[in-house]
Order: structure tokens, then sequence, then C-alpha cells
């Protein structure tokens, strides 16, 4: 007979929508089809290191399909690798806590810097499963993470609503989302919202090529035009724009504010008054949608399934509708990037999507 299994489970990372479905997943689908337990661990890795743990029941996983955010809590701070100020090794202080606990298995939800301390962690022998969530979408070997296509949703009724008052007033409008260094969410609720130009970091842009696309509509009458623009696109000096450095943290940039710098530019090229809608955290706010809840059902119940298998080292992937599993190390080895002949690229630029190229 097959041992009841205790399962390890961590957020870490920036949080998004599909948290805690996908910590439900992996609960419900322990107790109720394993008789299995599961302890959380609080704030991720920071309670791996800290021994901060709480044994889920029924009660705390129920009525949370529907919630954002992760009941268990994150940190983008605490990587065991180098921890803190000082950057200090204390992974052999997680690995005692983690078996201490006696637990059979670590679950870790996260983007590409959790999932690369989990990577290291599988390394050192800690029997771990990944399931793969951001915003931005950008970890290798699945079609979608977790969290992606609520924050699409987001961006995108923003996108929608910006269109009237663009419109009244005659004005471009730049709406600046995030995605770190790929394109992923701004071509995604670019198209979604019919933006008129998109600026992603795959495609350098040529800045007199954008402004010839806002005059050429402002001269057949168009009131208005909506800039599309990831928070990762590089200026003609080829330069991010970074609002803030956070030490302790796994990737210390944060981007944020390049589409001043670029409706500075449009204005003194054109007559056109353009004007900054900078998204941020909202996009990481709010219920998660239909797509995500499904995805992150499905997610954790597969991540159950490799822990029972012993499959470890490996994340869950979808890959072309079907839920599968790959080593965690194909889903870090690179940042997963739009590519300049991915489909909807293709698709956008048919229907007269300009992307300054
Ligand atoms: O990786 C998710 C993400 O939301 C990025 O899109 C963004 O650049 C970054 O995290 C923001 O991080 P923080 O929440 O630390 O400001």
């Amino acid at each position: 007979m097959t041992k009841k299994k205790r399962i390890g489970i961590l957020t870490g990372g920036g949080d998004c929508p599909g948290l805690n479905p996908a910590i439900r997943a992996v609960a419900k689908t322990a107790f109720f089809c394993h008789g299995g337990e599961v302890i959380g661990f609080l704030d991720g890795f920071e309670g791996l290191i800290k021994n901060r743990t709480k044994k889920l029941s029924w009660e705390d996983v129920s009525g949370i399909l529907t919630q954002g955010g992760t009941i268990l809590g994150t940190s983008n701070r605490a990587n065991p690798f180098a921890y803190g100020e000082k950057k200090k090794d204390v992974s052999r202080q997680a690995l005692r806590n983690f078996s201490r606990l006696k637990l059979d298995a670590l679950i870790c939800i996260g983007g590409d810097g959790t999932l690369h301390i989990a990577h290291k962690l599988h390394q050192m022998g800690v029997p771990v499963v990944g399931i793969p969530k951001t915003i931005d979408n950008d970890v290798d070997a699945t079609d979608f993470t977790i969290g992606f296509d609520s924050a699409v949703a987001v961006a995108t009724e923003s996108v929608d609503n910006i269109h009237s008052t663009a419109e009244s007033h005659h004005r471009v409008m730049m709406v600046e989302v995030m995605g770190r260094y790929t394109g992923w969410l701004a071509l995604y609720a670019g198209v979604a919202g019919g933006g008129d130009v998109i600026l992603i970091p795959e495609i350098p842009f040529d800045i007199k090529k954008v402004c010839r696309e806002l005059q050429r509509r402002s001269k057949i009458g168009k009131r208005f035009s909506i800039v599309v623009v990831a928070e990762g696109v590089k200026l003609a000096d080829s330069k991010l724009v970074i609002k803030r450095k956070v030490k302790s943290s796994t990737d210390p940039i944060r981007l944020g504010g390049v589409s001043y710098r670029i409706a500075e530019q449009i204005e003194n090229l054109t007559d056109l008054e353009t004007r900054v809608i900078i998204l941020g955290h909202l996009q990481r706010g709010g219920k998660p949608t239909d797509f995500d809840r499904i995805l992150a059902t499905q997610f954790g119940k597969k991540a159950v399934d490799l822990v029972m298998e012993e499959k470890f080292g490996c994340m869950t992937s979808l890959q072309g509708g079907a839920i599968t599993s790959v080593p965690i190390r194909s889903g870090i080895a690179r940042q997963k990037m739009v590519t300049p002949d991915f489909p909807l690229i293709e698709a956008a630029k048919a229907v007269g999507t300009c992307f300054g190229d």
C-alpha cells in the first residue's frame, strides 16, 4: 500500500490571480484522492528558511477558487541561496526545516526566480515539483503560466476603457503594461484591446515610424490613437527605463516609466497631445479569470500526480491544450520571448497594427 504523503507547498515571487485556485487544487487532490496532508510554508521561501508553516485544512482551501492573491503569502526577496542584504547561503537551514517536518515533497508555485531556487533545492536532494505562474508568461516549455490570462483581462479592459476619453480629446493615449523583459502581456492585451501601436521588447521600434503611423491616423480622420507599451521596451540608446532597484530581490531591477520618455518624443516630433497611463500592480489584482482557474486546477492536480509518481525535479506544463510535465530545468534554461514570426504578431500586422519596425 502506498504511504500517505505529507506535501509541503509554497508560493514564491510576485503574486497573481490563480495562486489560490492552484493551492486549493493541490490540497483537495491530496486530501480527497490520496488521504494526504498539506503543509503550507508562509511567505514563500521565507517560510521554509524560518520554519513558518500552516497545516492546511478543508476549511482553509474552501471558497478560495475565485480569490486573487495567495492565502500563503509570498516574497520575492527570500532566496535560501542568497538571503538578506548580505546574500547569505542559508540553504542548509532550509533543508533541515524541510527534513524536520518529515515532508515527502515540496510543491513550489512560482515564476522564473522561484523555479530557479526550486531546481537548486532539487539538486541538493529535495523532492521538488514546480507549478509555473507569472503574469509575464516568460517561463519556457509551457504555453501559458498561471496568472497571465487574468493580467491580460485587466490590461485589455483598461485599453477598452481608455478609447472613449482618447476619442473625446483627440489624444494619443499610451497604456504601459508589465511583463518585465518580454512582450507577452502587451501583445495579448494590445491585440485584444485593439491597440493601434504595440511596442514590445522583442521588436525594436523606430520612433519616426511610430509617429508616422500616428500622424497617418490623424490625417485620415481618426480622432485618437492607443499605444500599448511593454515596460521592458528599450529606447533608441538601447537602455531600459528602471524605476527602482530592490537589492535583496532575486532580480533587483524594477522597470516602469518608459512610456513617459516615448510620449515626450512623440510630442516633440508631432503636434499630437500624448498622455500616459501606467497600469502597474492593478494587473496582478482582482479575481482569476475562468481560464486561470481551470489551468490552476489542472496544474494543481497534475502536481500531486507527479508527487505520487515520485517524478521530482519536474514542473507542470500546458502544451497544445494538454497538461503534461517537463524538467524544471527546461522551463528556466532561457526566458520565453515573443518571436517575430509568432502567429499573433502576423495576425496583428495583417489587421494594420503597427509595431514600429
Ligand atoms: O514578474 C511579475 C512582475 O509583476 C513584472 O511584470 C514586474 O516587472 C514585476 O513583477 C514587479 O515587481 P514588484 O511587485 O516587486 O514591483
